[in-house]
């Protein structure tokens, strides 16, 4: 069964809280946190206050997605509020060492490629990884449209977990046509935003990508 796990980058920044509770109560499986820091993507959004200030108001998953700069310096801000933290391949100087230190912080492990990354990255390191983000559009902003080249990808990944305990995560440009073909080639998990928002009926639009 496939999961569902709305990005807040495209709540109201405003009412957070609220919004939180709107998507426990419309059904989502975990809540995706885009943290995003100006450097390594074009665009900033929130740190650790902020994913702690909102963790009391649901019981689900905290998926956290650090699209910045040199994780590890921030890895122990987030441990205690999230339940997975992804790091992505490309700005991880020691990608086996970076999962090494989620394992010690007792959080789950999950690394994400950019559109241009190759699998191959992942290939030493399935020991130490619990989930794979695709991403489907090149980070920084929601809205944008999902990239068909990463199927193959998705579907390469799944061959190479074998029967391993990994999920596979996409992100980016998800609605119910592409959910259903990252679906296809092997997804476990869909991160959306704009989606999920759209119109305000969160339960009707989680129950489509489902
Ligand atoms: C993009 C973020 C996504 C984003 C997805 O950099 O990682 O999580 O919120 O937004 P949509 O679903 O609008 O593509
Ligand atoms: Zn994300």
């Amino acid at each position: 069964m496939v999961l569902i796990a709305p990005s807040i980058l495209s709540a109201d920044f405003a009412d957070l809280k609220n919004e939180i509770i709107r998507l426990d109560e419309a059904g989502a499986d975990m809540i995706h946190l885009d943290v995003m820091d100006g450097v390594y993507v074009p665009n900033l959004t929130f740190g650790p206050a902020v994913v702690k200030a909102i963790r009391p108001y649901t019981k689900l998953p905290f998926d956290v997605h650090l699209m910045v700069d040199n994780p590890d310096a921030v890895l122990g801000w987030f441990a205690n509020a999230a339940d997975i933290i992804t790091v992505h391949a490309e700005a991880c100087r020691h990608l086996d060492k970076t999962l090494e230190t989620l394992r010690t912080l007792g959080v789950k492990a999950g690394v994400s490629l950019n559109p241009a990354t190759p699998e191959e990255v992942l290939r030493y390191v399935l020991d130490k990884l619990d989930m794979v983000l695709v991403m489907t559009v090149n980070p920084g902003f929601g809205g944008q449209n999902f990239l068909e080249s990463q199927l193959e990808k998705i579907s390469r990944i799944k061959a190479m977990i074998g029967e391993r305990d990994i999920k596979i995560e996409v992100d980016g440009g998800i609605n119910a046509l592409t959910g259903a073909e990252a679906v296809a080639a092997g997804a476990d998990i869909l991160v959306a935003g704009t989606s999920v928002f759209a119109g305000g009926d969160y339960a009707g639009n989680i129950a489509s990508l489902r």
